[in-house]
């Protein structure tokens, strides 16, 4: 599974490479392919909305009411029409590449896998929603769609009667499914924004809005696409006479050609085994347990940052239970922490420069202790190096050679700043460079953007001002950018050199 995972994840650092080139590292889409879900399903619903107010929900008039949204008010209605349908077909692609991509970069196992199983049912509803909105505009395609899904539910034993019986001639049409379908698709929608507020509880800040360039460019492709390209019917449905042609939408409806070839209860097989091969995927195989962050009360003053940090919402803080004169306390919640270090990181008791009694801060990680970091610094450090801090996902341990020291964390944003301040002004470095993962696409969420806004002296606890920023590096890149993390760390060594002893 893990070679699979990686052949994917480098599949997928090539191609986005381009878009990085294109958009920059800030807009590249798929670093937000969660947020631009959550993007498309407001418009779709926003759209959605305007053209409940022109449908008519009878089987009767639908079709004509449609039309009346399509060529009359086709300046208003008909965009929204036509945005209303490419939004659902933008949605299904980033979900789809959302769920390949967090697969690719393992971020379902251990006690990330609640993000995943929550995104199945998401995944279901996307379609039935979809589906049920195609049959809504009851032309030709929607009553192929009634047809072939109503001939493969009845493959399944759930009904008495066949219900595709509903649909043999116009005489035994009745409004009962549609009334059904109108339903799905309005309250369907709904119960999936409850599924995608469920979706994000286990992400402390979830990113569900793109940056505002990536926004406003991915909504004016739709606007041209609605203009150039309007969504248009494909003639009445008319179930006295079978359709000769049908154009699909393959983003919706790309398994409905195959009820021809496999038989209906064969295919019910497929989707059930697909759904629970998807959902058994964050324990192929199990991940490692690694111990949750533990607090130590001696050393902690119930500032909170830990909370404010922690990216995956495994903090709470709670009444102070030891009697000292502070208010709270922080509680991990070990089915919910990652053991990333990030709350470590963010711990003002996490200074190396403590003397008395050994490093205890007020919050620790057992698999790679802040007292560890110290000791591989004092033991490793030299004033004539470089010293690399990389996370575990980036390439870091391959910058090791003559001058350089590399040292890795299970993510950089469990670096204290008062590290850098401590190995440049004890002699344990000539300069630090941070190796991390490219801006917002870090392995544990957060941990780049604050190690990066401690840096820059805008978050607690921050780098001390002493410290000579020119010494500084810090490299956010993608993954397999080992050649341009080469460079950026020749040029640092370069840079410093020039500084000499200065
Ligand atoms: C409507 C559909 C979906 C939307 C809008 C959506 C949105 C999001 C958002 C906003 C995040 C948080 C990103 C962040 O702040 O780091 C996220 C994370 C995630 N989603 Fe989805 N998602 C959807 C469907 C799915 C599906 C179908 C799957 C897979 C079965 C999935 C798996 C995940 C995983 C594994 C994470 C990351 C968990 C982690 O970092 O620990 N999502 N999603
Ligand atoms: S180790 Fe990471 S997930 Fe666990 S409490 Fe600390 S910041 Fe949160
Ligand atoms: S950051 Fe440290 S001192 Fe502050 S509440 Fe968390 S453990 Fe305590």
């Amino acid at each position: 599974m893990d070679s699979i995972k990686r052949a994917m994840a480098l599949g997928f650092a090539r191609f986005e490479a381009v878009f990085e080139y294109a958009f920059g590292q800030r807009n590249n889409p798929f670093v937000w392919l969660g947020a631009l879900g959550w993007y498309f399903y407001w418009i779709v619903a926003i759209s959605g909305v305007y053209l409940y107010i022109f449908f008519d929900t009878g089987i009767t008039n639908a079709y004509e009411s449609v039309e009346y949204i399509t060529h009359e008010q086709w300046y208003a209605a008909g965009i929204m029409r036509s945005l209303h349908r490419y939004a659902s077909d933008a949605l299904v692609v980033v979900v789809v590449l959302h769920l390949f991509r967090e697969f690719a970069l393992d971020r379902l196992r251990g006690r990330r896998f609640f993000a995943w199983l929550t995104g199945i049912p998401l995944l279901a509803f996307i379609y039935l929603c979809g589906i049920s909105g195609y049959w809504l505009v009851w032309d030709t395609l929607a009553q192929y769609i009634a047809i072939a899904s109503t001939e493969w539910l009845d493959t399944l034993p759930l009904f008495g009667e066949p219900i595709a019986n509903n649909f043999l001639n116009s005489t035994t049409l009745g409004d009962r499914f549609f009334t059904l379908m109108v339903f799905i698709h309005i309250f369907g929608p709904l119960f999936m924004l409850l599924l995608m507020w469920v979706h994000i509880q286990r992400h402390a800040r979830a990113r569900v809005n793109p940056p505002r360039s990536l926004a406003i460019g991915t909504l004016g492709i739709l606007v041209v696409l609605s203009l150039v390209f309007p969504a248009l019917s494909q003639g009445p449905a008319d179930l006295d006479v079978v359709p000769a042609e049908i154009g699909l939408d393959w983003f919706y409806l790309a398994a409905y050609p195959l009820l021809e070839v496999i038989p209906g209860g064969q295919l019910w097989l497929y989707l059930f085994g697909g759904f629970v091969l998807l959902a058994v995927l964050p324990w192929a195989p199990p991940a490692k347990r690694v111990p949750a962050a533990a607090v130590n009360l001696d050393n902690c003053n119930g500032c909170a940052r830990c909370f404010d940090d922690c990216p995956f919402g495994a903090i709470t803080m709670v009444p102070r239970s030891d009697g000292r004169a502070y208010d709270t306390e922080p509680v991990v919640n070990p089915n919910q922490c990652t053991s990333c270090g990030i709350c470590a990181g963010s711990c003002p008791t996490s200074t190396p420069f403590r003397r008395s009694g050994p490093l205890e801060p007020g919050i620790d990680v057992p698999r790679s202790p802040i007292a560890a970091l110290r000791n591989e610094v004092v033991s490793r450090g030299d004033a004539n190096q470089v010293l690399v801090i990389g996370c575990d996902t980036s390439d870091s341990a391959a910058l090791e050679q003559d001058g350089v020291t590399v040292i890795q964390l299970p993510c950089v944003g469990m670096l204290p700043p008062s590290f850098v301040d401590f190995a440049l002004a004890r002699g344990f470095a000539d300069g630090v460079m941070i190796a991390g993962c490219a801006e917002g696409d870090c392995q544990h969420r957060l941990g780049n953007e604050w190690t990066a806004a401690r840096m820059a002296r805008t978050r607690d606890p921050m780098l001390r001002q002493r410290v000579d920023k020119r010494r500084l590096l810090m490299s956010w890149l993608p993954r397999g950018s080992l050649k341009r993390r080469r460079r950026a760390l020749a040029d640092f060594r370069a840079r410093l050199a020039e500084l000499g002893d200065e």
